[in-house]
Parts: structure tokens; sequence; C-alpha cells
């Protein structure tokens, strides 16, 4: 018999995912091709992002998490890392009223002091102005790694017990989950990696215990609603079994 748990995870099921996050790779590549520099491909994803977040919203997404910046991402060139800081600062400047407008709320997981004063002003200023809309919650994981999240979520819980709040007792998968980044989001249902590595390189590590995993050959700069199509069908033709057997989640299914 499932437990109490497996049984709520399952009566979540839906045939479509709920929080699809992607780890968009490649633009490099994109760029090398066609025998440009690098910055050119990042630039040439911002029309992928675009794209990605009007076909979220369309498909009534509860949330979009993008892996923009990783806190392993400061180790390439100095000039790559300033133009990705400089096109993140443009967008945010440019893209935030039309969020704004389509009701999307932005948010940006990541650990932001390492960000330049002005860039985490803008952040905050953009999160402010969006923190009420209820329509898709758009998470844009910048300066992040799935191990600062853990071990953010763990300072935070020793701080707590270390003055007193919290007991040795009281830290368990429930309390913990609800210090880490998005959890008070939906679980991540599907990982998306374009560009055709296949590791998760410390993006999300506890938010992806049960979501699937999509890998495809396609480079950011050309991920459009087809390949985005494509990996929801692949998340639909699959089954989710949390722990069960496949009889256990067909005999929910069919009730
Ligand atoms: C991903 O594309 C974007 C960022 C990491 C900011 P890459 O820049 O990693 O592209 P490739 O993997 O070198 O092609
Ligand atoms: C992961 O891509 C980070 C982002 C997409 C922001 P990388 O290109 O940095 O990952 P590795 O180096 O191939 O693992
Ligand atoms: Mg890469």
């Amino acid at each position: 018999m499932p437990t109490t748990e497996s049984m709520a995870a399952l009566e979540q099921l839906t045939p479509l995912p709920r929080h699809v996050a992607i780890i968009m790779d490649g633009n490099g590549r994109w760029a090398q091709e066609r025998g440009k520099l690098r910055v050119s491909g990042h630039k040439a994803g911002v029309k992928s992002v675009r794209a990605a977040v009007s076909f979220a919203y369309q498909l009534k997404l509860d949330a979009l998490t993008l892996f923009a910046f990783s806190s392993e991402n400061w180790r390439r060139p100095a000039d790559e890392v300033s133009a990705l800081m400089g096109l993140f600062m443009a967008v945010l400047g440019s893209e935030v009223k039309k969020l704004h407008r389509n009701n999307i709320r932005l948010q940006i997981i990541g650990e932001r002091s390492g960000f330049s004063q002005l860039l985490q002003r803008k952040i905050a200023n953009a999160e402010a102005l969006t923190a009420n809309n209820t329509g898709l919650t758009l998470n844009i994981a910048a300066n992040y790694g799935g191990r600062w999240d853990i071990v953010q979520a763990c300072r935070y819980m020793a701080e707590q017990v270390a003055c007193g709040e919290r007991t040795v007792a009281d830290i368990t998968e429930a309390s913990l989950n609800e210090l880490m980044s998005m959890s008070n989001l939906s679980p991540v249902d599907l990982l998306i990696r374009t560009g055709g590595e296949q590791r998760i390189s410390n993006f999300l590590l506890w938010q992806l215990a049960y979501a699937e995993l999509y890998f495809t050959d396609v480079l950011w700069p050309d991920f459009n609603d087809t390949a985005f199509s494509e990996a929801i069908a692949a998340f639909v033709g699959r089954e989710r079994r949390f722990g069960c057997t496949g009889e256990q989640i067909r005999a929910l299914l069919v009730k």
C-alpha cells in the first residue's frame, strides 16, 4: 500500500507539469558555429527566454525556473562574465514592465550579495513591482548553486537552534524544505537541459528529487515552441511512480 505521503504525492498527479525548470545551455557553441563571439550567443539566447516565458504562460504553468548564471560561472573569462552581467541588467530593465503587464511574478534565486549594488537594487525593485502578480511565477536562478541552497538552509536552521528557537528534533525534511529556494511553489516536475550535456551542473539538487529529466541537443538560442512542446510531450508520456509500482498508480488514476 502507498503511504499517506506517497498518496498525497499521487493525488497531485496531473498530466501536465506545473513547474518546469530549464538549464539554458549551448549559447557559446551556437555562436562559435557561426564564427561569432560567445557573447552574441548569450544575446541570441534572450529571444529564447522570451519565447519560453510566453509558452509557459500560455500553457498556464504555475512556475518556470531558468538557470541563467551558476555560482561556478564566475570562473569564465572576465569579459564574458561582465557581458553576462550587463545583459542581465539590460534585460531586467527592458522586460520587467512587460512581465508586470502580463501578471507574471518575477523572483531571483541565488546568492545576490555577489552582484553589484546597482544590480541588487534593480532585482529588488523588479521583485517588489511584480510581487502580488498571480499568473506565472518566473524564477531566474542567478549566482545560484544547488549546494549553496542546501547550505544556506542549514545555516539558517543552525542559527535558529543556536538561539533556542528550534530544537535539533525540529530538523526534518519538511522544516528544512521550507528554507530552500522556491519552497513556496509547486515542486519541480520537469527539468529540461538544452545543449546536449547530461548533467545537473549544480542546479537544483534538493528540488529535483522527483523531477523528470529531459535532455535535448538543441542549443539554447534555437530552443523554440516546437522544442518546448516536445519536452512537455515527453513528460506527459512518462509514468511517474513516486516510489510506488505502476499498478498502484493506474489504480488511482481510474478512480
Ligand atoms: C549557457 O550557455 C549560458 C550560461 C552559462 C550563462 P554556455 O555559455 O554554457 O554555452 P556553451 O555550453 O559554452 O555552448
Ligand atoms: C550550466 O551551464 C549553467 C547555466 C546554464 C547557467 P554550464 O555550461 O555552466 O555548465 P557546465 O560547465 O557545462 O557543467
Ligand atoms: Mg555550457
